[in-house]
C-alpha cells in the first residue's frame, strides 16, 4: 500500500500524487499537507487549490506530543500517560511537569520544580493596585484576562520569546502567579482584603489559603478537598488543540510575548462554549430548578430553544473521560461538604439525554463542565470564578503548546486563507 493520494482533477483530467503524513502510530492521524493542494491548478495563473474548513473541524493545525485523545474510545493521555493514572497517583505540579517536560519527575527534580514555582508567586504591588481598578461587581475572568494581559509591561524582557531560558522564567512566573491573580480576583469582588500566598502550602492548599483565609493566623485547607481540587486541575491541565490553544498559537505565533498570550487564550476560554460552560451548567440547573422539571426542560432543547451545557464535545463522540472521574469525585466530596441538590438535576439530565435519540443520534454525552461546576459550587466557589479555575490549570498546557510551536520549524505566523465571496472590482461612479 502506497502511503500517497492520488487525485485526479475533472476540470482538466489531470493527476496528482499526494503524500500522506502519520502521527505515532497511522490511527493516531493521517493528513497531507494542504499546501500541496496548490499545485492543483486549471492555468498557469490560477490561485490553486485550498482546503475550506470552517471552525477547523478536519485541519491539524500542528504536530503535537504533548495530549492524545481519541475521541470515539473516551481516552485522554499527557505524554502517554492516561489521566485516570496520573490523576490518581500524580500532585497536579507533577503533572503539570510532566506535561511541560515529557517526563515525570523525580523526587529532586518535583522539589526543585514546586520550589521554583512557589518562590514567583508573588505579585507586583502594583498589579494589586491595578486589580483595585476594577468596578466592584467585575466579572473575575474579565480581571485575569486583563490582569495577565497587563503582566506583560512588567516583564519587558518576555518579548524575547526565542531564547529558551526566558522562555523557562516566564513560565514559571506564569503558572506561579495565575492563582494569585485569580484569587485576588475573587476577594476583589466580594470585598475582602487580598491574602498573600503561603509558600509553606502546596500549589493547591495556596490557592484555597488565598481564596479563603479570613482572621486565622494560618489557614489550614481540607486535605481532602485539596486533593480534589488537585484532581481537577490536572483533568484541565491540556487538551491538545482547544479553541483556548489554538488561541495561544495563534497569537503566540507572531511572537507577541507569552502573558498577552495567555491573554488571548483565557479570553477564547472564557466564552460559554468553550470553558464558560461550567458557569451555564450551573445556571442552567438553577434554572431547572427540580427534576420534575427536566423532561420539559430536555423538549425544549430539542425543540432547538438552546442548548443543553455541558453536553456535547467536538472531539470526544462518547462520554468524556474526565467527566467519569468527576462523577465519581461528586460524590466524595459531598461527603465531606453535604450533598449539593444540583447534583439530582445534573444526573436525570444525564439520564433522559442518554437514552433519548436526539442525544444518542448526535452522540451528545456529558462533557468535563457538566460535573466541574457542581463540585467546585459544593467547594464555596461562586458560580463566577468556575472558567478561572479552568484557566488556572490549563495555563502549563497553554505554555507547553505555545513552546511546542516555537520550537516546530514547521511553524509560521499563523494567517488562514479565504474564499472571497464579495463583489469583483467596480467603480462608484
Ligand atoms: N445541546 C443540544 N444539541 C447540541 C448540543 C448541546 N449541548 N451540542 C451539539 N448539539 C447538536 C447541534 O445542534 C447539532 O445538531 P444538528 O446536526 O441537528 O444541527 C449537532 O449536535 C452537532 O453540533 P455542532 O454544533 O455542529 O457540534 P460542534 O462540534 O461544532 O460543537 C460544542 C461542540 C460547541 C461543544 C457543542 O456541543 C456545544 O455547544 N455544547 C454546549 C456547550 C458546552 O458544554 N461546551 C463545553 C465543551 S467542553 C470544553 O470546551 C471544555
Amino acid at each position: 500500500m502506497a502511503d500517497s493520494l492520488t487525485i485526479t482533477d475533472n476540470r482538466t483530467g489531470e493527476t496528482y500524487e499526494l503524500p500522506i503524513q502519520y502521527g505515532t502510530y497511522p490511527e493516531y492521524g493521517a493528513a497531507i499537507r494542504c499546501g500541496e493542494l496548490r499545485n492543483i491548478k486549471v492555468s498557469e495563473d490560477d490561485f490553486g487549490l485550498m482546503a475550506y474548513d470552517p471552525g477547523f473541524t478536519n485541519t491539524a493545525s500542528c504536530k503535537s506530543s504533548i495530549t492524545h485523545i481519541d475521541g470515539e474510545r473516551g481516552i485522554l493521555r499527557y505524554r502517554g500517560y492516561p489521566i485516570e493514572e496520573l490523576a490518581e497517583d500524580f500532585s497536579f505540579l507533577d503533572v503539570a511537569y510532566l506535561i511541560l517536560n515529557g517526563e515525570l519527575p523525580d523526587q529532586s527534580a518535583s522539589e526543585t520544580w514546586e520550589s521554583e514555582i512557589t518562590n514567583h508567586s508573588m505579585i507586583h504591588e502594583k498589579i494589586k493596585k491595578f486589580m483595585e481598578g476594577f468596578k466592584y461587581d467585575a466579572h473575575p475572568m474579565g480581571m485575569l484576562v486583563s490582569t495577565v494581559a497587563a503582566l506583560s509591561t512588567f516583564y519587558p524582557e518576555s518579548r524575547n520569546v526565542e531564547d529558551p531560558d526566558v522562555r523557562a522564567l516566564q513560565i514559571r512566573r506564569l503558572v506561579a502567579k495565575i492563582p494569585t491573580i485569580a484569587a485576588y480576583a475573587y476577594r476583589s469582588n466580594v470585598g475582602f482584603p487580598y491574602s498573600y500566598p503561603d509558600n509553606d502550602l502546596s500549589y493547591t492548599g495556596n490557592f484555597l489559603s488565598m481564596m479563603f483565609k479570613m482572621t486565622e493566623r494560618r489557614y489550614r485547607p481540607d486535605p481532602a478537598l485539596e486533593k480534589a481540587l488537585d484532581v481537577l486541575f490536572i483533568l484541565h491541565a491540556d487538551h491538545e488543540q482547544n479553541c483556548g490553544t489554538n488561541a495561544m498559537r495563534s497569537v503566540g505565533s507572531s511572537h507577541a510575548d507569552p502573558y498577552v498570550s495567555i491573554a488571548a487564550a483565557a479570553a477564547a476560554l472564557y466564552g460559554p462554549l468553550h470553558g464558560g460552560a461550567n458557569e451555564q451548567v450551573l445556571r442552567m440547573l438553577n434554572e431547572i430548578g427540580h427534576v420534575d422539571r427536566v423532561p420539559e426542560y430536555v423538549k425544549r432543547v430539542k425543540a432547538g430553544e438552546f442548548r443543553l451545557m455541558g453536553f456535547g464535545h467536538r472531539v470526544y463522540k462518547n462520554y468524556d473521560p474526565r467527566a467519569t472521574i468527576l462523577k465519581g469525585m461528586a460524590q466524595e466530596v459531598f461527603e465531606l461538604t453535604g450533598r449539593n441538590p444540583q447534583l439530582d438535576i445534573a444526573l436525570a439530565l444525564e439520564k433522559i439525554a442518554l437514552e433519548d435519540e436526539y442525544f444518542v443520534s448526535r452522540k451528545l454525552y456529558p462533557n468535563v463542565d457538566f460535573y466541574s461546576g457542581i463540585i467546585y459550587q459544593s467547594m464555596g466557589f461562586p458560580v463566577e470564578m468556575f472558567p478561572v479555575l479552568f484557566a488556572i490549570p490549563r495555563t502549563i498546557g497553554w505554555l507547553t503548546q505555545w513552546q511546542e510551536m516555537l520550537e516546530d520549524g514547521d511553524q509560521r505566523i499563523a494567517r488562514p486563507r479565504q474564499i472571497y465571496t464579495g463583489e469583483d472590482q467596480r467603480s462608484p461612479s
